[in-house]
């Protein structure tokens, strides 16, 4: 018998991005639809949740009817809807859920609950075909950062977590002081690429042999470097600046990585959330995990940040598992991952 091509529908609203996305047999995508709100949120210097719920209700439906037509996928061809119902805003989150259980339960089809760290860590699975479970995941997002076992496809192992700010969150609050725009992690790249990551000896803390990370000592001593500058009359180089803050982050993040990878024993790593667009990061953990013999794989930049073509991968792979979510499905803001 020939086996039936498996067709998930993926939506996404978490955050700042309404998305939609059709993706065949876990790893072809035919569409991947994503309305943005970043111009909207701009102008406040930062995600606004009450105008961010608004907006994924009037983009929802209007997503999800494009992603489809761009599949030329019929509705009724669908054989699972995946949404992300944490973490993220809850408002945010409770549109796109209400949206596929809607559609699920009108439809006779199975509801995949995503959790949308794991669906950030599943972008890698459309870049690389061959990549398979178990490998190390970092995930660097605006709302976490964290290192993780991927066991196989439906089983996790957190190793650690940061304890305070997430590497996106310090990046956007940075850029914030510097009165750069928001989302920040794209701006200080640009500004870093100018600037010597040398210059200023921004702190690093390692937090001796454990895979926690903690990231608001190096915003509050960036925060400080600044306004003592300012207070003493001396001319900020703010390139200097943000390639040195970013070089702190990035090493942080490489140094924990190969220290979880040489213990794990484990090959490959992926990297995955927003974070994982930074070029600096990519460049230098590449070359640091090839020196142990291990290789990175990180998402197409449009898969770096948040798309619904990996919430729908991940369904995927829950719908093989039959790992179905009932109507009671929660939006769930705060989501562990593992
Ligand atoms: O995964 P994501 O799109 O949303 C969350 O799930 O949080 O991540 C957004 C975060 C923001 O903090 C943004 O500043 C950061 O990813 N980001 C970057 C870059 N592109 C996005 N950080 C550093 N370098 C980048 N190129
Ligand atoms: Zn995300």
């Amino acid at each position: 018998m020939v086996k039936k091509d498996i067709y998930i529908l993926g939506i996404e609203s978490s955050c700042d991005e309404t998305a939609a996305a059709v993706v065949k047999n876990g790893r072809e995508v035919l569409s991947n639809i994503i309305s943005s709100q970043v111009p909207i949120h701009r102008k406040f210097g930062g995600v606004v949740p009450e105008i961010a719920s608004r907006k994924h209700i009037e983009n929802v439906l209007p997503v999800i009817d494009e992603a489809l037509k761009q599949a030329n996928v019929g509705i009724n061809d669908i054989d699972g809807i995946a949404v992300t119902y944490g973490p993220g805003l809850v408002g945010a989150l409770l549109v796109g859920l209400s949206a596929g259980k809607a559609l699920a339960f009108a439809l006779d089809k199975p509801l995949l609950g995503v959790n949308h760290l794991e669906g950030h860590v599943f972008a890698n699975f459309l870049v690389d075909g061959e990549l398979e479970p178990p490998f190390m995941a970092l995930v660097v997002s605006g709302g976490h950062t964290a290192l993780m076992k991927v066991k196989d496809y439906n089983n996790f192992e957190l190793l650690g977590q940061t304890r305070d700010d997430a590497a996106g969150e310090a990046f956007d609050k940075i850029a914030r002081v510097m009165g750069l725009q928001y989302p920040g992690g794209p701006e200080i790249e640009l500004l870093a690429k100018d600037g010597n990551p040398m210059a200023i000896d921004f702190p690093r803390a390692l937090l001796d042999q454990s895979y926690d990370f903690s990231f608001s000592g190096l915003k509050s001593a960036v925060i400080n470097y600044l306004h003592t500058e300012k207070q003493a009359g001396r001319e900020i180089n703010r390139a200097d600046v943000a390639a040195s803050f970013q070089a702190a982050i990035v090493d942080v993040l490489v140094k924990k990585s190969v220290h979880a990878l040489k213990a794990s024993g484990l090959k490959k790593i992926v990297l995955a959330g927003g974070v994982s667009a930074n070029k600096t990061l990519q460049a230098e953990l590449a070359a640091a995990v090839e020196a142990i013999g291990v290789t990175l794989v990180h998402p197409k930049p449009v898969l770096c940040t948040d798309n619904a073509v990996m919430i729908a991968c991940r369904g995927y792979y829950k719908f093989l598992n039959n790992e179905f979510s009932g109507m009671d499905l929660n939006a769930d803001p705060a989501l562990k991952l593992g």
